[in-house]
């Protein structure tokens, strides 16, 4: 047992706008420090509004009504100002215990529930390692190589007077494009390597005229996930180098992936 934590509070005390003002901190124990407090001014607000919001959800009353009904709930801000402090006191403090308080934290922000620090650390684990299983491994397999530079010289689409180019295919997928000749229909995917990945909302083809759309109704280079789609014909095959018609892609764009334009069901 690490110690006693008796904190006694007037019931009009609790609704402090600051937080909760206690009227007698006392602290003592095997492995606590003795203190006792009276002045709620003296003390760092911020554990206080912690104890309060988690007393809230998980304290028992051994007498007298149940904690949610006596205590009341701090605004949302108040209990996000509280972590952020808490977290700075124990970085200065407890590297250790400043992992598991945000553990805490992260867990609150994401439920506004409260989980102990080992619940939370817990939960933090299996999240992180479902982020690390959805991360996906996307590596460029060639790169186009264009006349074109610059954004505002290349045309909107392959079929408005884009030039021909050449793929310049890595020499580790060379048994990849065995199959590919003269005359084939691509399906060419890239990666829009000059793109803005933060925007959301474009004017379709900068038309300002067109009001704003979304950009998955769109076939905007700038998207979260800047993947370019492109139907080509191949002109020629020169070992890992395939040149195609009309590309609008610009000259050093990663190539992600090619497949072929798909016939009729039987001709498949
Ligand atoms: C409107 S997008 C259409 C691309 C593709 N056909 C599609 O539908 O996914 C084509 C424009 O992307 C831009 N672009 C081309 N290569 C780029 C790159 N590597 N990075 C960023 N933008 C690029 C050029 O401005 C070009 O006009």
């Amino acid at each position: 047992m690490r110690g006693l934590e008796f904190v006694l509070y007037a019931r009009e005390d609790v609704h402090d706008p600051r937080g909760p003002a206690f009227s007698l901190n006392l602290n003592t124990g095997p492995r606590m420090d003795h203190h006792a407090g009276y002045d709620p001014d003296a003390e760092p607000r911020f554990w206080f509004i912690l104890d309060v919001a988690i007393a809230r959800e998980h304290a028992l009353s051994v007498a007298g009504p149940p904690p949610a009904t006596v205590l009341p709930e701090p605004a949302r801000e108040l209990i996000a100002s509280a972590h952020r402090e808490a977290l700075a006191w124990w970085r200065e403090h407890d590297r250790g215990q400043a992992l598991l308080a945000a553990a805490r934290a992260a867990a609150w922000a994401e439920t506004g529930r409260w989980l102990s620090k080992g619940a939370a650390a817990e939960a933090l684990i299996i999240s992180v390692d479902r982020s690390l299983d959805l991360l996906m491994d996307l590596r460029p397999i060639g790169t186009v190589e264009s006349p074109l530079t610059e954004r505002s010289e290349a045309p909107k689409q392959g079929d408005e007077g884009a030039p021909d180019a050449w793929l310049a295919f890595d020499e580790s997928v060379a048994a990849g494009l065995e199959g590919i000749a003269a005359g084939d229909e691509l399906l060419l995917l890239t990666w829009f390597d000059r793109a803005a990945r933060d925007v959301l909302q474009v004017h379709p083809r900068g038309d300002v005229s067109r009001g704003m759309h979304g950009v998955f109704s769109t076939r905007s280079p700038d998207r979260p996930n800047p993947i370019g789609l492109h139907r080509v014909r191949v002109i020629a095959v020169d070992g890992t180098r395939v040149q195609v018609a009309d590309l609008e892609a610009l000259d050093g764009t990663p190539i992600v992936d090619v497949k072929p334009v798909l016939g009729r069901i039987d001709e498949r």
